[in-house]
């Protein structure tokens, strides 16, 4: 065996594009366009949770108040993986308000007073609808042979169903 070769491989160029990981470009390139969407979607659910601990009204203000807090910061954590696991398959990661915006399934809405159940109703429904789409991205992607991209997202997808459980738990 040639040493000189083995070592860091020079037979390959130094380049940070290229990539080696036993995806093609194409399979890729599909989990890219999925975990972009979910990228977004983690964005839109982000902003929501935190414009509703904000905006919060109503006897559970405390409670409520200090659980949306809990939530948007587990999905901030959680956009930081899913934008670092785009880089992972060396692709860049969308990073503009209008990107995600245009990307999301999700849907935004504007700063007002809200009710608890009004809120817990309307993020359970986003966490729902997250995992349902997760569920589909996952099965895509086993599909497509891309092992770590549907492993992590599974991670994802329980994670939702987890919030729409305790959301669902502080509804009478
Ligand atoms: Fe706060």
């Amino acid at each position: 065996m040639n040493k000189k070769a083995t070592k860091n491989s020079p037979s390959r160029p130094a380049s940070p594009e290229t990539i080696d990981i036993g995806l093609d470009a194409k399979t890729r390139g599909q989990a890219v366009k999925l975990l972009s969407t979910i990228l977004a979607d983690q964005h839109v659910l982000y902003a929501k949770t935190r414009n509703f601990h904000w905006n919060l009204t109503g006897h559970r203000f405390h409670t409520l108040h200090a659980f949306f807090e809990t939530q948007y910061e587990a999905l901030a954590e959680a956009s930081d993986q899913t934008a670092e696991r785009i880089r992972m398959l060396g692709a860049a990661s969308p990073g503009s308000m209008k990107e995600f915006l245009a990307l999301a399934t999700l849907r935004e809405v504007s700063g007002v007073l809200i009710s608890g159940d009004q809120a817990i109703a309307a993020l359970r429904d986003d966490h729902e609808a997250a995992a349902r789409g997760l569920r589909k991205a996952v099965d895509a992607l086993d599909e497509a042979g891309d092992a770590g991209s549907a492993d992590f997202l599974t991670e994802r997808l329980q994670s939702h169903e987890q919030a729409a459980w305790m959301l669902r738990s502080f509804l009478d």
